[in-house]
Parts: C-alpha cells; sequence; structure tokens
C-alpha cells in the first residue's frame, strides 16, 4: 500500500492520532476542543434521531422556543462555545426548522435527503474537492453519474453533463447554451440590437423567465404559450409562434418544453415539439427538473417519447431521485455546446493538459462534488429500486386523486399525469372558495400534521401537494385528505358564524 493514501477506515481507527507529533499551526484554534470520535459520535447521534424522526410522521411542528430565539439573536460571537454544545443547539434549531424529507411534506415539490446521500455529502464535504478544475477521479465521477442519469432518463449516452446547484442554474446554462448555438458571435458582442425568442407554455417554471433575463434577451422575448385542457404546450401554437418571429426578422433561440410541470405536473408533447424544433432548426431544451424520472417508469414512458431528441435536458436529481439538495444536473447532447459557450483562457488556469476543465463547460468555478451523492445512490441502491420507488409516488397520486372524487366537499383539479394533484375544499355555504382554500393552506401548516402550500390555477385556488418522497406511505397520503376536510369544515363553520 502507498504509505501516502489514506488507508480504509475500519471500526473509525486512527480517527484521532494524525496530528500528534506535529508542530501547532496558528490556526490551532481552529481545532475541536474535543476528540474527533466524540465531535463525530454526537453529530452521528443527531442525524440518526433525525432519519428515525423522519421514519414516520410525526404529529405537528414545534414552535421556535426561547432558547433557539436567544441563540438566534446573539451578534457574533468571539470567545468559541464547546463543540458538543454548539452540536446540540444546532440539533434544536434543524428539529424545529420544516424539514421537507418528513413523510407528510407535500408542499412545493420536496426532497427526501435520502441517507446514502447525506453520508455522501459528508465524505465529499471532507474532502473539499474542487471540481472547476481536473479533480482525478472526482471529475471521471461527475461524468460518470452524468451518463447514468442520462441512461436512466433515456438519453443518448454520448452527452457532457454539469452537475449543478439546482434546477435554475441548469436552465440557465442549457439557454446560454442555446443562446451561443443561435448567435454564435454573442459572447464577444452582447445582443447589439438582434432581436431574439425563446418559447415555452404559460405553465414554465419561473427560472426561464429568469434565464432570459439574465441572458440579456429581455423578459419580452419569452413567448408563454397556450396549454390545452391538461395543461400541455399546444404545437400548433409553438409552430406559429416561430413562423411569425422568423417572419419578423426575429432569431428563436430555444423551445423550452417542460416534463413535468411545477403547478399541474402536465408533460409538453415532446415529440411534436421536437418535430417542429428539427424542422425549423430550432435548439430544444427539455426542462425535466421535477418529471424526467417518470420517464423511467414503463407506465409513464410514453409520456416523455422525443426526450432523446432534445438539444439539452435537465433533472434535479434532488427533487425525484431523492437525493439532499443542491444536485441538479445540466445535460447536453454535444459536449462541444457547452465548451463553446463557457470555455475561456485566463492566465491562472494552467492548459498543460489534455483533459477539460469543467469551468470551461460550466458556469461556475468553485464547484463541489454534488456528483457523490448521486454517483453513491445508484450504487448502492441500484437504478432498479429507484424506479420502484417513482413508480410508487405515481401509484399514490393516482390514489390520491380517486380519494378525492369520493367526498362532496373536495374538487380535483384532473387526473394527475404524474405526481402533483392539486384539489380544492368546497363545503356547502362558502361562497369565497379561493379565500377559503388560501387560508386552509396556512391553517393545515400551522396544524402542522401535514405541510402542504396552496397555488393558483388560472385565477383559482387549489391545495397544491407533490408526491416525491420515497418515506410517504399511503397512509401518510390520504392523511392529507383527513386533514383538509376536518380544518376545512371548521374554517367553514367559524366564516359562516362570522357572518352570522
Ligand atoms: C419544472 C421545474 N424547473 C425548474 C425548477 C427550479 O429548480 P430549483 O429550485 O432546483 O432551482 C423547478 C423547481 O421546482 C421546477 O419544478
Amino acid at each position: 500500500m502507498n504509505p501516502d493514501r489514506t488507508e480504509p477506515l475500519v471500526g473509525g481507527a486512527g480517527l484521532d492520532g494524525a496530528a500528534e507529533g506535529t508542530e501547532a499551526p496558528d490556526g490551532a484554534g481552529l481545532r475541536l476542543d474535543v476528540g474527533r470520535e466524540a465531535a463525530l459520535a454526537r453529530a452521528a447521534a443527531i442525524v440518526r434521531g433525525a432519519w428515525r424522526s423522519f421514519d414516520r410522521f410525526r404529529p405537528g411542528q414545534p414552535a421556535i422556543d426561547d432558547r433557539v430565539r436567544e441563540l438566534l439573536n446573539v451578534g457574533l460571537p468571539e470567545a468559541p462555545t464547546p463543540v458538543l454544545d454548539a452540536l446540540n443547539d444546532v440539533s434544536r434549531i434543524l428539529d424545529e426548522s420544516i424539514a421537507q424529507p418528513r413523510p407528510r411534506y407535500f408542499a412545493f415539490i420536496g426532497s427526501s435527503g435520502l441517507e446514502i446521500g447525506v453520508i455522501a455529502d459528508l465524505l465529499a464535504a471532507s474532502y473539499d474537492l474542487n471540481l472547476a478544475v481536473d479533480a482525478a477521479a472526482a471529475t471521471a465521477v461527475e461524468a460518470q453519474a452524468g451518463r447514468w442519469v442520462a441512461a436512466f432518463v433515456g438519453y443518448p449516452a454520448d452527452c457532457a453533463a454539469a452537475f449543478t446547484s439546482g434546477g435554475t442554474v441548469s436552465n440557465i446554462s442549457a439557454l446560454a447554451a442555446a443562446r451561443e448555438h443561435a448567435l454564435p458571435r454573442v459572447r464577444a458582442e452582447g445582443m447589439a440590437g438582434v432581436r431574439a425568442a425563446v418559447y415555452c407554455s404559460r405553465d414554465a417554471h419561473y427560472s426561464i423567465v429568469r434565464a432570459v433575463e439574465m441572458l440579456g434577451l429581455g423578459a419580452n422575448s419569452l413567448r408563454s404559450l397556450p396549454v390545452d385542457s391538461r395543461r400541455r404546450m399546444v404545437p400548433e401554437a409553438l409552430a406559429e409562434a416561430i413562423d411569425a418571429d422568423l417572419r419578423a426578422g426575429i432569431v428563436p433561440v430555444a423551445v423550452v418544453a417542460t416534463a413535468g410541470t411545477t403547478l399541474t405536473g402536465a408533460v409538453d408533447p415532446i415529440d411534436t415539439i421536437a418535430d417542429i424544433c428539427s424542422e425549423r432548426g430550432v435548439w430544444l431544451h427539455v426542462d425535466g427538473a421535477y418529471g424526467l424520472p417518470a420517464a423511467s417508469v414503463s407506465t409513464h414512458a410514453p409520456l416523455f417519447v422525443g426526450v432523446s431528441r432534445a438539444d439539452s435536458i435537465c433533472v434535479d436529481a434532488h427533487k425525484w431521485l431523492y437525493v439532499p439538495k443542491p444536485c441538479s444536473v445540466c445535460i447536453v447532447r454535444r459536449p462541444g455546446d457547452l465548451i463553446r459557450t463557457f470555455g475561456h483562457d485566463p492566465h491562472y488556469l494552467p492548459r498543460d493538459r489534455a483533459q477539460q476543465h469543467a469551468v470551461d463547460m460550466t458556469l461556475e468555478y468553485s464547484r463541489p462534488l454534488r456528483a457523490l451523492k448521486l454517483w453513491l445512490a445508484l450504487r448502492t441502491h441500484g437504478a432498479a429500486a429507484f424506479r420502484a420507488a417513482i413508480a410508487g409516488n405515481l401509484r399514490q397520486a393516482q390514489l390520491f386523486h380517486n380519494e378525492v372524487t369520493r367526498y362532496e366537499d373536495l374538487e380535483a383539479f384532473d387526473e394527475p399525469q404524474l405526481s402533483v394533484v392539486p384539489f380544492r375544499h368546497v363545503p356547502a355555504g362558502v361562497r369565497d372558495l379561493d379565500s377559503h382554500n388560501r387560508r386552509l393552506a396556512l391553517l393545515i401548516q400551522k396544524d402542522g400534521r401535514a405541510w402542504v402550500a396552496s397555488a393558483v390555477i388560472d385565477g383559482r385556488v387549489y391545495l397544491r401537494p407533490s408526491f416525491v418522497n420515497f418515506r410517504s406511505t399511503d397512509t401518510d397520503v390520504l392523511s392529507l385528505i383527513d386533514i383538509a376536510r376536518e380544518l376545512g369544515a371548521r374554517l367553514a363553520h367559524t366564516g359562516t358564524l362570522r357572518r352570522g
């Protein structure tokens, strides 16, 4: 064994020995004040406690207590606090925070904090690698994990992937590549008065607006296209919009098809959109931040036909691949597209290696090893376990929808396409159902047995649960119906009393 190599640890041996006999550096005050084993043991106990508490729903969300309030009002600490005390404080703070991995957290599109992913994050942070430049094995892990995601969702293997902090940055990165493709002089000259357009459905995620703003195209360049009765982009409207822009001398930069909208889980007709794009030579980006992992499930794969034809895609592994945030992947079909967009030659980056540095393919400089949690999760559990968990969430969404339709005081929005299932409480005698459902979402949050947020669809307020947590049981999912009906009835009753 090479003496410079870190030996694989056996039973924690060697954790405390490394500093023995060495000269104290000036930063000695940054050493732990207890043995590493003790600090790690306390941290492990906190993690164990958290995981145990995520195994089952908890009956309420604790309020922020006085001790925590006091802590959070303290100014910059000059003096040290013993690490075990500080860890205990952190444990309290975390316990009094809203944690998405809890099995009855149904708001927004949550994440699950998959345990092996948490362990991978600890390991990756310990080595604190920087994937801006070639980091040897870790750089290869990132590329491999990207190819695994591509294979999982049915995208060609000879692609290039970059891990980012989230769907927002993945979408901005992909649209930057599309802009470079459509306007090859844009990096030097800016938009220079060129009029350009990006196309998406009106239900696309706000990150697309943010992207066109950040890329200097301007929010007015975004064509927010109509949706059909199931809230999918209308392809005829897309073709007309592109053709009208071409006639007006406006450059179509990209079409964004959403594979699972945040609002209702609608999947745009990707294959038809791909036909329209290829006939006109326009870049197709598929925003699969939320929904694309469902392409791996045979019952839902037909919804995603055409994704393999996209120029770029993005998937948030921190959504429906269950690993902790942040972990998104932006994948392009031709690696050269990212290199042309982000490649550069600063004086402080050595260029004597054949390998590509990630800073020449991505927006960021300092880049942590975000891919390790997904790599380790897929290696540990295998892709089949992920498919089964996603299929389970899809089944739960249908179960939830079926149950909603059984009650007269509930109204379903639509059959679920994926795992977002908007519904609303419609008790007899309540005239302003929008205000009722907005208040009901807040009341459910205050009650704390489950967590859900409201959303506005065509001007009407719905409760909008999403089911993307591998920890949620069918009982957890269905509990939201009982809680919404119970609290909704109470709210309707007090409202009626007040009016009367
Ligand atoms: C379809 C879609 N795209 C992009 C995003 C943005 O992802 P992030 O919050 O990771 O930046 C989301 C977030 O919910 C989303 O649902």
